[in-house]
C-alpha cells in the first residue's frame, strides 16, 4: 500500500506538482518569522492587516472568558450561542441583506449553499475560473453544470437562453482568486430577470476590500440589491478571523438551516472567532483608510510589475499574479525569493489551468512602500535568474 502512495508522490514530484508547507513562526502580518528569519509576507489573504489586530484579539479573549473555547455541538443541537446570532445580525446589516447564516469556512458555505439550492432539475452556470469549492459543490449537487468561459457574459447568456431548467443558478467569484480580475456583475445581474435565474456571488476576496464601505463587488460596481442575488463572504481573509457566511433572503436562509448539510452536520464556529469577526466588521466599516492603503499598494505593485514587463493576467485588485507557466520554474522562483527574505507562494495546477503556473502576490494595507520596493527588486532579480 505505502509503495502505491510513494509512487503517486513520485509522480507528483516529477511533474513539479508536489506540495509542501512553509512554517510561519509568528502572527500573520506584513513581516513574519520563517526559519528564524524576518521575512516579507506577500501571499497572505489578511488584506487589511486585521489577523493580529488588538481589537480582534481583545474581542476573542473576552468571548473566551464568557463562553469558553468550544461551541460543543452543531448549531441545531446545542451549539447556537449568542456570538453566532450577534455576528449573523452584524453581517446582515453590513451586507444590506435581509438575513445571514454562518458557515465554518468559505469552502463549507459554497458546498452548503449550492447543494441546498441545486437539485436534479436545476442547471448551474459556473464561470470556468471559479474557486475549487464551487467546482466541488457543483459535482456534489448532481445538477446539470454548464461552465462558461471566464467572465464571458455573452457565452453565459447563450447557455441561459437554451436552458429549459425549472431552476437556474449562476455562480461566479466576485474577485477571481488566482487572477485578481473582477466579474462583470452589472451585465450578469442584468440577465437574472430576463432568464429567471438566481446568482450566487462568491465574494471571498472582495468582502472588506472593494466598495466605499467594503461591502464587496456589488457595491464596487454599483449593482443594486436584487432578491435573486445571494452573497457568500468569508471572515478568514480581509476580516482577519475565521468562518464564512451566506447572506440573502430570509426564506433562503431558513431553507439552508433545514437542508444545508455542511451547516447541519458540523460543530459550530468557536464563539471567540465570531466575536473577533464582529470587531473586524466594525473596523472594516469604520476605517476606510485601510482599504485605500491596500488598493494604493496594489496599484503601485501592478504598475511596477507591468513596467518591468511581467504578465499580470489583467489583475484589477489586491491579488496580482505573475505568469511563469512551468510549475517547476515557478517553485524555483518561490524558493529563490524565500532565500532573499520574500515569501510569495507559487500556484500550480490544478489550482490554475495547465501551463499557467504563476507567483500569486497578495497585498496588505499594512505593507510599507519601502517593503514593496524591496520585494519588487527581489522579484525582478529572481525572475531574471530564472530567465
Ligand atoms: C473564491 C474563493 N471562494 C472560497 C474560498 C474558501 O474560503 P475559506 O478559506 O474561508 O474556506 C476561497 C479561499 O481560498 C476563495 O478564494
Amino acid at each position: 500500500m505505502s509503495l502505491t502512495f510513494n509512487e503517486e508522490l513520485d509522480r507528483l514530484t516529477e511533474a513539479g506538482l508536489r506540495r509542501s508547507m512553509t512554517v510561519v513562526e509568528s502572527a500573520q502580518g506584513p513581516r513574519v518569522n520563517i526559519n528564524g528569519r524576518d521575512t516579507l509576507l506577500l501571499c497572505s489573504n489578511d488584506y487589511l492587516g486585521l489577523a493580529n489586530h488588538p481589537a480582534l484579539k481583545e474581542a476573542a479573549r473576552a468571548a473566551i472568558g464568557k463562553y469558553g473555547v468550544g461551541s460543543g455541538a452543531s448549531r441545531l443541537v446545542s451549539g447556537t450561542m449568542e456570538p453566532h446570532v450577534a455576528l449573523e445580525g452584524r453581517i446582515a446589516r453590513f451586507k444590506d441583506a435581509p438575513s445571514a447564516l454562518l458557515f465554518n469556512s468559505g469552502y463549507h458555505a459554497n458546498i452548503g449553499a449550492i447543494t441546498a439550492l441545486a437539485h436534479r432539475h436545476t442547471e448551474i452556470f459556473s464561470d470556468r475560473l471559479n474557486h475549487a469549492s464551487i467546482v466541488d459543490a457543483c459535482i456534489l449537487s448532481r445538477a446539470k453544470v454548464h461552465r462558461y468561459q471566464n467572465r464571458d457574459v455573452d457565452g453565459l447568456e447563450r447557455l441561459l437562453k437554451r436552458s429549459k431548467a425549472r431552476r437556474k443558478l449562476v455562480v461566479t467569484d466576485g474577485v477571481f482568486s488566482m487572477d485578481g480580475t473582477i466579474a462583470p456583475l452589472v451585465d450578469v445581474a442584468g440577465l437574472l430577470d430576463r432568464y429567471n435565474a438566481m446568482l450566487l456571488l462568491d465574494d471571498a476576496h472582495a468582502t472588506g476590500v472593494l466598495g466605499t464601505h467594503g461591502k464587496g463587488t456589488l457595491e464596487h460596481l454599483g449593482v443594486p440589491a436584487h432578491p435573486s442575488i445571494i452573497q457568500m463572504g468569508t471572515l478568514g481573509k480581509a476580516a482577519g478571523s475565521f468562518g464564512a457566511f451566506i447572506a440573502g433572503d430570509k426564506a433562503l436562509i431558513d431553507l439552508l438551516v433545514s437542508t444545508s448539510r455542511p451547516f447541519i452536520y458540523t460543530t459550530a464556529l468557536p464563539p471567540a472567532a465570531c466575536a473577533a469577526s464582529i470587531a473586524a466588521i466594525d473596523i472594516i466599516e469604520g476605517e476606510p483608510q485601510r482599504r485605500r492603503n491596500l488598493l494604493d499598494n496594489a496599484a503601485f505593485v501592478r504598475d511596477a510589475l507591468a513596467h518591468a514587463g511581467f504578465d499580470t493576467l489583467g489583475s484589477e485588485s489586491q491579488i496580482i499574479p505573475i505568469l511563469i507557466g512551468d510549475p517547476v520554474k515557478t517553485m524555483t522562483v518561490t524558493k529563490r525569493l524565500l532565500d532573499r527574505g520574500v515569501f510569495i507562494q507559487g500556484i500550480r495546477p490544478p489550482t490554475v489551468p495547465d501551463g499557467t503556473s504563476r507567483l500569486r502576490v497578495s497585498l496588505s494595507a499594512s505593507h510599507a512602500r519601502a517593503d514593496l520596493e524591496f520585494a519588487l527588486s527581489m522579484i525582478i532579480e529572481a525572475m531574471n535568474e530564472q530567465g
